[in-house]
């Protein structure tokens, strides 16, 4: 597999440059194929579903959709391939106004794809993903010009790669504001732990070092990392917020009267999350929103169109 340099490549800059308040996602791009189901199945059944899609997916993916549809210019950079899925997925990018041009494609390179299965009755998603595509590296991300960026958010992937980058970027532009999201445990993951301004962990993070306790959890993550911020979504027991030194602060979660489809709502807390921080909301009101519409999302299909729902029902 070898990576596609395209010999005119445009400069982010040129399109995000104007504004200089870009946010430049960084993580995996996914074909989500999602089976709704009745009930969630029993090994070996075989079960019909009730509607199937086919939908942009990827953690990054997910939040700069929600990122742009609150308004903000948005570029993301990940690897992909050049296979029809990898198409579709770079053609859904860009239809959402998400400038892909910083992404690396890689020839020969197939794009990741998550088989879903959302249960009707639970609103859980069940996912089986596949991926064989290389992750980006530190030398692909270099080549992404970074001045016309406000905001960087990072997944916490390939630790040992993602540390260059966010040193690359620290480097270039010390003042740009970088959140990092952990979501999984994997091997030396604390090491990028240095370098952003926000961390979110997710709760399966938390709880895969032993934490039940989200207030001893992030209590414990303190000396572990420079950042300001962390955040601790906590599914539908609400989500934890805490700025070093500050209290820890604690939003409910605004679970739907019908949750139909929990898919992404973690990435949907993330992106109003970095929203309300580019807009310099305070803890409290930052976690209230994000709750909300993650919570929002919950009662509905996918992410498309999710915000002017939001808005309709009286989210700001
Ligand atoms: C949801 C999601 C899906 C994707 C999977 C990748 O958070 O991003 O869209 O298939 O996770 O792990």
């Amino acid at each position: 597999m070898t990576l596609m340099v395209e010999a005119n490549n445009p400069t982010v800059e040129a399109i995000l440059g104007h504004s200089g308040e870009a946010i430049l996602g960084v993580g995996c791009g996914v074909l989500d194929i999602v089976s709704a189901v009745a009930t969630y199945p029993e090994e070996d059944a075989e079960v019909r579903a009730l509607v199937q899609s086919r939908r942009l997916g990827g953690n990054s993916a997910n939040t700069l959709s929600v990122l742009s549809q609150l308004g903000h210019a948005c570029a993301w950079c990940g690897t992909i391939g050049d296979d029809p899925a990898s198409e579709e997925i770079l053609a859904t990018l860009r239809g959402q106004g998400i400038d892909t041009r910083p992404a690396r494609r890689l020839s020969g390179g197939r794009a990741p794809l998550s088989c879903i299965t959302l249960s009707r009755a639970t609103g859980s998603r069940t996912i089986v993903h596949y991926r064989d595509l290389p992750e980006l590296t530190a030398v692909d991300f270099a080549r992404v010009p970074l001045a016309g960026c406000a905001w960087l958010h990072f997944e916490g992937r390939h630790p040992a790669e993602t540390a260059l980058m966010l040193r690359h970027a620290t480097q270039h532009r010390p003042e740009l504001s970088i959140s990092l999201e952990i979501e999984k445990t994997r091997p030396d993951v604390e090491r990028i732990f240095a370098g952003p301004r926000v961390l979110i962990f997710s709760r399966a993070y938390a709880l895969g070092q032993g934490c039940q306790d989200p207030a001893a959890f992030l209590a414990a993550q303190w000396p572990r990392t420079t950042a300001e911020l962390l955040f601790l979504p906590w599914g539908k027991a609400g989500a934890y917020g805490q700025a070093r030194q500050g209290p820890l602060r604690f939003a409910p979660a605004q679970v739907p009267a019908e949750v139909v489809d929990t898919l992404g709502a973690g990435d949907v807390f993330n992106g109003a999350l970095i929203d309300g921080l580019l807009a310099g909301l305070g803890l409290e009101a930052l976690l209230a929103r994000a709750t909300a519409l993650a919570g929002h999302k919950c009662g509905r299909d996918g992410l498309a169109g999710l915000v002017a729902s939001a808005r309709i029902s009286g989210w700001r």
